[in-house]
């Protein structure tokens, strides 16, 4: 390597590192594949919509199931973090039940689980919430949704998406209709990642630029 190369990439190198460690790399992104929207989308109004569904505002008590805490960033497909990104999210309780008047299963309501929220991403793209991992429910006489979250992300001049998250290594995920219904590589977007901290997932985004 000559004198002239090796500046170069001794440069190349430390602006690499530099960008790295500040995590201002940009790289494109595959848009993270989508999912119906399911029978349960929220129409039952409600007060509290916050990114903590483990409790409801004004109720003492919370809500029943293993609390976790899932964070991740809203990216589009050009590696850009997106600020100010609508995160609609729903999901069924700890016994399965979705809080909505078309699920008649015989699961219980958990009256201290707030069932959807409504957050924005901060700066960076950032998000977070917590919630209990949701329960399986019964599809039919003989298959159960493995545990999931339904998700509709939206931000102007981008293609709102429609997507359900999955948990890693959950056994379900094998009988799982929808989930086997994706590559392997869609269903790798679509599913959380495990930290090492105790019940908790990070769980990235990617949109689409229209
Ligand atoms: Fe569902």
């Amino acid at each position: 390597m000559t004198t002239r190369n090796r500046r170069h990439f001794i440069r190349n190198l430390t602006l690499g590192s530099l960008a790295g460690l500040l995590g201002t790399q940009v790289q494109a992104r595959t848009v993270t594949p989508r999912e119906m929207e399911g029978p349960y989308y929220p129409i039952t109004p409600q007060k509290d919509k916050d990114a903590d569904l483990t409790q409801v505002a004004g109720k003492i008590g919370k809500a029943k199931g293993t609390v976790i805490e899932i964070f991740g960033q809203v990216f589009d497909n050009d590696g850009h973090a997106l600020e100010d990104v609508t995160v609609d999210l729903w999901q069924a309780n700890s016994f399965g039940r979705y809080h909505h008047p078309h699920d008649r299963s015989d699961a219980p309501i958990d009256e201290h689980f707030q069932a959807w929220a409504i957050i924005q991403t901060k700066a960076q793209g950032h998000f977070r919430f917590k919630t209990v991992f949701p329960g399986a429910y019964p599809l039919n006489a003989s298959q159960q949704r493995t545990p999931h979250i339904h998700l509709k992300i939206s931000k102007k001049g981008y293609h709102s998406l429609l997507t359900q998250m999955y948990f890693p290594d959950h056994p379900l995920n094998q009988s799982d209709g929808l989930f086997n219904s994706k590559t392997a590589v869609e269903q790798t977007l679509m599913t959380a990642k495990k930290t090492t901290a105790a019940n908790q997932y990070r769980y990235d985004i990617v949109l689409q630029k229209v």
